[in-house]
């Protein structure tokens, strides 16, 4: 790493006396972009998916103005479609040589929308062939409290495990990088590692700042102790443990990628923080999923509100979400997810036949809410899809009990889909709608449904394109009908691999792949047995295809080529 930026950085020469080395796989491009090609059957339009290979968890996800003072209220959709210097941040696990989870990188992708994804150089390389880069977190150090950035602003400071996979016993210990401009090159710190417990199942780091204490504090996973460890720190470089926060939930195999946020409560003043732990396997359906804790934090300890394991996800393919950082807690906080689970991700056909696996969910809007039945629920929804609307392919808003069938074989195969029904009343609620998406070539399929007052329901078991004994094809929760708006409502996007459901605005969600041998291209809604004094509305829009807005005349995306090794990209 430090091989390429060392004319960049010349300026701070005195400021980075020790360096340490990196090791770069052969015949992986160090100074610009991966190219990939966007163009498979399977390849999604709207989420975000690596140029080549493997990726896995998101990680260090962090908004970045540029040059400016990151103020409050930087980062609000209002702001973030205003301001075109408005960058997204995301980083992942990348393997960029094999299709399969293994020697880790941070690979690293920009975005101005969370739709629109532009690919970047890999940000952050192992130091030698022996160890990986796992995930952790990134966060702006606005007031220089590293001491990396005297003369700026808008310092990004990386902070991760570096797993020993032969040597040192296999420790998993936390390390730092830096970078001064804007998230775009790392330097790696001289005195790594910043925290060693000498445990080889010690990972996943996420730092906040807490601004009552004026202090970091870091969530981070000791993995098959199931607890989650939170340290404190003034600079980023020196840490103090403070408390543990553990056995809450669902245990599985191993506690991974915690995150702490604070984030806004429905029809409340105050905000809550909320405590997220992925586990891995010992998902209720097998392998991977996440569960959330709401509670109180207080700079050093985290107090869940109850003992309930609330689980994120009803589907199968949705782990080791990530909160954006940085965006003010009386805000919604804005979320990605890795879109995949552990049981089958390395055996999916996307690897043989288009040289990639794995990708992100959609992006996330998140809140609390105070259902009256359960108590607290994460809220999520797409993260404003409207914004990628290409068109209406059909919208009706007094449907009643009857079918709308529509060819979407013309589009990018990326949906929205949304129907709703209101003026219920608690006697009202009967009726069922439910959406089938069929192959016109194979007679493939695969459907979901929702009674008006019973539990949604999921099934991906009619598509051929994989067969596994952990690929679930049937899922299903409980609907939750929001009563205080007698509304009841379906929504979620298709895209051409990926379905992801949201229910009653968001209290249930649920993120799955699916692999067709044929595209599906044919829709029907149905609706039957509702109320007569209800109303049906449906709306199905074809989603633009964002990735070929950015592909050459072979349907290759070769990323930021402009920004090449020099580095300080628009800084
Ligand atoms: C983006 O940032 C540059 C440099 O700070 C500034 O000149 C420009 O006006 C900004 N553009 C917008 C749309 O804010
Ligand atoms: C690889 O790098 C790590 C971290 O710097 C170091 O501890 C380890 O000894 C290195 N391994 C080899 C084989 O050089
Ligand atoms: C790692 O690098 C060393 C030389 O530095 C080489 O001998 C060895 O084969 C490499 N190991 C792997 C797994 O690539
Ligand atoms: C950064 O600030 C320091 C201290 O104020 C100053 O000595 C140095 O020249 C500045 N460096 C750059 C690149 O502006
Ligand atoms: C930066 O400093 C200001 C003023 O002391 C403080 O209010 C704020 O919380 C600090 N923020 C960060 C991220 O260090
Ligand atoms: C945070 O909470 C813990 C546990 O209740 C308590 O011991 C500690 O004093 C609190 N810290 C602050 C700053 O209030
Ligand atoms: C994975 O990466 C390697 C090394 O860059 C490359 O040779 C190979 O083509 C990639 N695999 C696929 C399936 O694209
Ligand atoms: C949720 O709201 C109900 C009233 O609808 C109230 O009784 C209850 O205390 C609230 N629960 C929490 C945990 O705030
Ligand atoms: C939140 O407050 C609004 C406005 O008062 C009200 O219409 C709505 O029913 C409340 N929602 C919940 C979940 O209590
Ligand atoms: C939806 O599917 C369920 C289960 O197969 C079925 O009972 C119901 O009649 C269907 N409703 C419509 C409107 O197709
Ligand atoms: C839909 O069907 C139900 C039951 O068959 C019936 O009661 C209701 O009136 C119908 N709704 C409309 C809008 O026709
Ligand atoms: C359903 O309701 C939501 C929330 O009010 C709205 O955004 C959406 O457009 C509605 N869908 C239809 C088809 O009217």
């Amino acid at each position: 790493m430090y091989s390429t930026v060392v004319c960049l950085l010349s300026a701070w020469a005195s400021l980075t006396a020790a360096q340490t080395s990196t090791y770069y796989s052969p015949g992986v491009p160090t100074a610009e972009p991966i190219a990939g090609d966007y163009t498979g059957v399977y390849r999604p339009r709207v989420h975000f998916s690596p140029p080549t290979n493997f990726t896995n968890d998101p990680n260090g996800m962090c908004p970045v103005v540029n040059g400016l003072v990151l103020l409050r209220h930087a980062y609000t959709r209002e702001r973030m479609f205003k301001d075109a210097n408005g960058t997204w941040h995301l980083y992942y696990q990348y393997n960029p040589t094999e299709p399969v989870a293994g020697n880790q990188h941070w690979g690293h992708a920009t975005s101005q929308d969370l739709y629109h994804w532009e690919n970047q150089k890999i940000a952050i390389w192992p130091p030698n062939n022996t160890t990986f880069v796992y995930s952790g977190s990134a966060v702006v150090d606005t007031n220089n409290t590293s001491g990396f950035f005297p003369n700026q602003t808008n310092g990004v400071v990386a902070i991760y495990t570096l797993a020993h996979q032969t040597t040192g016993a296999g420790v998993q210990n936390q390390n730092i990088a830096y970078s001064r401009d804007g998230g775009y090159t790392f330097v790696t710190y001289a005195n790594n590692p910043v925290i060693d417990v000498h445990s080889n199942q010690f990972r996943d780091p996420k730092v906040i700042w807490h601004s009552a204490t004026q202090k970091w504090a870091m969530v981070v996973s000791y993995a098959t102790d199931f607890v989650i460890g939170i340290y404190t720190s003034p600079n980023l470089k020196d840490w103090t443990h403070a408390s543990n926060f553990s056995h809450h939930g669902l245990l599985g195999l191993q506690y991974e990628c915690p995150n702490l946020v604070e984030m806004p409560m429905l029809n409340s003043t105050s905000t809550m923080y909320l405590l997220q732990i992925s586990i891995n396997p010992g998902a209720p359906l097998g392998g991977s999923i996440s569960q959330y804790f709401p509670g109180s934090f207080n700079g050093t300890h985290f107090a869940a509100v109850d003992g309930a394991a609330r689980i994120n996800d009803f589907g199968k393919d949705n782990y080791a979400g990530q909160f954006f950082y940085g965006i003010p807690g009386d805000e919604n906080q804005v979320s990605l997810a890795w879109a995949s689970n552990w049981q089958y991700t390395s055996l999916v056909p996307t690897g043989v036949t288009e040289g990639w696996r794995s990708q992100m969910s959609l992006p996330r809007r998140n809140y609390l809410a105070n259902v009256t039945s359960i108590g607290y629920d994460l809220i999520s929804t797409p993260y404003a899809i409207e914004s990628i609307f290409a068109q209406e392919l059909a919208y009706n808003s007094s449907l009643g009990n009857a079918t709308l069938l529509l060819d979407y074989a013309s589009t990018s195969g990326a949906l929205y889909f949304s129907a709703n029904i209101t003026h219920l009343t608690p006697s009202t609620l009967q009726g069922t709608v439910n959406l089938t998406f069929t192959s016109s070539v194979s007679g493939e399929f695969i459907s979901l449904g929702s009674p008006v007052n019973g539990d949604t329901w999921i099934d991906r078991s009619h598509t051929s394109g994989f067969e596994n004994p952990y690929f679930n094809g049937k899922f299903s929760a409980n609907g939750q009908f929001d009563s205080s708006t007698g509304t009841w409502s379906i929504s979620g996007v298709i895209d051409r691999s990926i379905l992801e459901v949201f229910v009653n605005g968001g209290r249930q969600s649920a993120t799955n792949t699916f692999y067709s041998d044929s595209p599906l291209d044919t829709l029907r809604v149905g609706v039957a047995g509702v109320a007569g004094s209800a109303g049906v509305s449906v709306g199905v829009w074809a989603l633009e295809d964002t990735w070929a807005q950015q592909a050459d005349g072979n349907g290759t995306v070769v990323g930021n080529a402009t920004m090449g090794s020099g580095g300080g990209y628009r800084f």
